[in-house]
């Protein structure tokens, strides 16, 4: 059956992120009402001031779950309160994005399994956006992207294809149950990638590796605030070990088709013009 649209909202929680936001656009352009869930939405939602949690759910036929930082400490039990208050709330449709070879982000999964919605898991591993909508865009303007993810490959995935998923999930119950495990079509060291940019742009963009020590004292430097360099930290050394470097099939279960490759989106972040040194666009 699929999801009827005259019907209501949709919750997009973390609507105004990577991925968030491309299922908010895609789910508008499909006719399909959406309530954003952020601290900067309307009514403002708030991952930790549960007091926010009631009103956001208020009416909602299905949500997509989108933790802040689902690898953090505690985030399992957080998420799996929001799930059984969803249920409760009588919106048991949940699409949850969860990250790829984390621990604290499987046992998300299973806590908010385990409140008996019907659920879709879109597990995900490192989205390509991260160099040109987050961390590294400032690093790819200045020529040098300094990181300590040493020479592990990493099959990057566009985070179109994984709104893509969630969007399929969230209109179409044959996807409850599932649990997508989402990469892009080709493993890349972080060297290759940042040529691949290079190529794309067309000019020198370099790629040097620093301790995971050094990028810590780098990045509070630069004003980086604390959480995020621990967050950072925590996946250049933990989950980027080689634990994910191999690829999945998600995408082709869900959508029937490969995968976006990073040449792709390389060439599109390119020519948005949001790598050039003096925009601040995103792409
Ligand atoms: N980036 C990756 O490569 C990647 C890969 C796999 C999985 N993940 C996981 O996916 C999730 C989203 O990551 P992302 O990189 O896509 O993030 P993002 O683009 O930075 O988006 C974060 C979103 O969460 C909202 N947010 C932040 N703090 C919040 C809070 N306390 N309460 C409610 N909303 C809050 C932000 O909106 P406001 O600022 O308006 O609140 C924004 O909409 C994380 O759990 C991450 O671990 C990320």
């Amino acid at each position: 059956m699929n999801y009827d649209t005259s019907q209501e909202p949709t919750l997009v929680l973390g609507g105004s992120g990577k991925v968030g936001r491309r299922v908010v656009d895609r789910l508008t352009a499909r006719g399909v009402r959406v309530r954003i869930g952020s601290r900067s939405g309307e009514p403002r939602f708030d991952w930790e001031d549960r007091s926010t949690w009631g009103a956001v759910l208020e009416g909602v036929g299905s949500a997509y779950v989108s933790h802040y930082w689902d690898a953090r400490p505690g985030a399992a039990e957080t998420l799996g309160s929001f799930a059984d208050l969803a249920v409760e709330s009588g919106v048991p449709r949940l699409v949850l994005l969860s990250g790829r070879g984390e621990e604290e982000a499987e046992r998300g999964e299973r806590a908010v399994r385990y409140s008996g919605a019907e659920l879709t898991v879109v597990r995900s591993t490192w989205f390509a956006q991260n160099f040109s909508e987050d961390y590294w865009r400032e690093q790819v303007q200045g020529g040098e992207v300094a990181l300590p993810a040493g020479g592990v490959p990493e099959p990057f995935v566009d985070a179109g294809d994984v709104a893509d998923v969630a969007v399929a999930a969230l209109t179409d119950d044959r996807h409850i149950g599932e649990l997508y495990e989402l990469t892009g079509p080709r493993l890349l060291t972080f060297t290759e990638a940042v040529l691949e940019i290079s190529r794309a742009v067309g000019r020198e963009v370099r790629y040097v590796p620093l301790s995971i020590e050094d990028f810590a004292v780098a990045a509070g430097d630069q004003g980086v605030p604390s959480e995020v360099v621990e967050g950072l930290t925590f996946l250049f050394g933990e989950v980027l070990d080689g634990r994910n470097a191999r690829l999945a099939d998600g995408v082709q279960r869900a959508l029937g088709r490969e995968p976006r490759d990073f040449s792709d989106y390389a060439r599109d972040a390119a020519t948005s013009g949001v790598w050039n040194p003096t925009t601040t666009r995103a792409a």
